[in-house]
């Protein structure tokens, strides 16, 4: 019946292990190993469903759901700058060259304030474990000492994390108050950094790892592209950057090379496998396949997109490549910490974009493209698609994959889902909890099996 330390959980689960596809698990078991991965799945038609059941009862390793609660992966956030927290919300009134200027790099130059940087991050991890999101791709800042805070705090508070020491030098870009010295400086920072998590984290595969983070292609020199590519191949460290977001960037990036964003990145040796793309809004038909062919990411951040950049990302163009996409909060350019909030956001931007189709009527039967997404597109982005960008085995109810769960209670305190009773079934409960959970169904949250996060009833 499993080994002898495995924990059980006994409820109904939901997942999404390929896009578009809802899998009910129907009052189920999954077993929980020593090492937080899922060994095994027991369905409750199994001859040995009962007895193992009962004997884990027995033996206290059972915990049993209620009615009302259903288990759903963690979700994934590939895109949030944790350092601009304290303005989530603020007016986006400019356009994001002089928003950068006017309030965000001023803002990210406070943490050379390292009591600023953790009284910051500490609430913003609590955050986001209690929104339900168990791994998080992070920009810091280019600070040393509050970039590192930022990584232990993600480990003391158990989130799985990739945390990003930001990198730009380019004086005619960055002000002073907030730019590396000099290309030479920051590559050898970087590298000290990726050293320095790995050494607290416990190496490669730990729970928090470093990422190679270049701003975006105009607040970087190409000295500091140059060296943070080849550091990449050095250290086999993931990167991350923005990419194509705006027509700004677009045009100001054509200017200095003559390519565009993708090609300029694949030209420094960032384009790599599950080189996380912020955006990707103005990205053309041969961006998608070049960024396909290196096994980069997108991180489609829908709500940004619409409110701030004005440009909507083509998701559809990019899911027809099988180019690996997930959803970002890009915090605060989108001003939820929501991942569920991201899912919405993603289906509404893609009805937008492709004309508004349902998805729910088969597309041969009206004998037109189907080209929006559906809920279980969206949830399959925020959960198993952002785990395939990373090459983590997360986002899926499946032996082998991690333990990365939320546990959502439609009766919680402060639920606007009591009436689920009156649904007509499971896929009903399914798309209800995706289109409309918030913080206060989140009861609970477990990154690699281990609680994270419980809320106070
Ligand atoms: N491009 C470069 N930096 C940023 C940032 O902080 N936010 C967004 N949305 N885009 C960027
Ligand atoms: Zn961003």
């Amino acid at each position: 019946m499993g080994k002898v330390n495995d924990k059980w959980i006994c409820g109904t689960a939901f997942h999404t292990p390929q896009r578009g596809v809802l899998e009910v698990l129907d009052e189920v078991l999954i077993a929980v190993d020593e090492t937080g991965s899922i060994s095994q799945i027991v369905r409750n038609n199994e001859p040995r469903f009962g007895e193992i059941k009962a004997a884990a009862d027995r033996e206290g390793r059972l915990t049993e759901l209620a009615d009302s609660q259903f288990l759903l992966p963690g979700l994934v956030d590939l895109h949030i700058h944790a350092p601009q927290w304290p303005q989530l919300g603020k007016a986006l009134d400019v356009p994001l060259e002089v928003w950068l200027q006017k309030y965000t790099f001023p803002l990210e130059a406070k943490y050379a304030d390292i009591d600023f940087a953790r009284e910051v991050y500490g609430d913003l991890v609590d955050a986001l474990l209690a929104n339900g999101t168990t791994t998080a791709v992070y920009f810091a800042t280019i600070h040393m000492e509050a970039s590192l805070a930022l990584a232990e705090i993600c480990q003391q508070k158990g989130q799985r994390a990739f945390v990003g020491k930001v990198a730009m030098d380019d004086p005619d870009q960055c002000p002073e108050i907030y730019r590396d010295s000099d290309a030479a400086t920051a590559v050898s920072e970087m590298r000290a950094f990726i050293q320095r998590v790995r050494e607290f984290s416990g190496g490669a595969n730990a729970l928090v790892q470093p990422i190679i983070t270049p701003r975006f292609i105009p607040s970087c020199t190409d000295a500091l592209l140059q060296g943070l590519g080849e550091l990449a191949a050095e250290t086999g460290c993931l990167v991350q950057t923005h990419c194509s977001e705006s027509d700004w960037e677009r045009d100001f990036v054509e200017a200095r090379f003559g390519k565009t964003d993708t090609e300029v990145l694949r030209g420094f040796g960032l384009l790599r496998q599950s080189t996380v793309l912020a955006h990707s809004n103005f990205v053309s038909d041969e961006d998608l396949s070049l960024i396909g062919k290196a096994g980069a990411a997108i991180a489609h951040c829908p709500l940004s997109n619409v409110y701030f950049a004005r440009a909507v990302f083509p998701l559809r163009a990019a899911l027809d490549r099988n180019v690996h996409v997930g959803l970002g909060s890009d915090v605060s350019g989108g001003h939820s910490p929501s991942i569920l909030d991201g899912c919405r956001h993603a289906l509404s931007a893609a009805r937008a974009r492709e004309g508004g189709v349902d998805p729910s009527l088969a597309a041969a039967e009206r004998g037109v493209a189907n080209s929006a997404i559906g809920v279980a597109d969206a949830f399959w982005l925020a959960t198993a698609g952002g785990g395939e960008a990373l090459g983590l085995p997360i986002g899926k109810f499946e032996p082998g994959y991690k333990f990365d769960a939320i546990l959502i209670d439609l009766d919680a305190p402060g639920s606007n889902l009591r009436h689920w009773p009156t649904l007509d079934g499971l896929d009903d409960v399914f798309q209800k909890i995706v289109l409309n959970a918030n913080r206060a169904n989140v009861m609970r949250t477990w990154v690699n099996g281990k609680l994270v996060y419980a809320a106070q009833v």
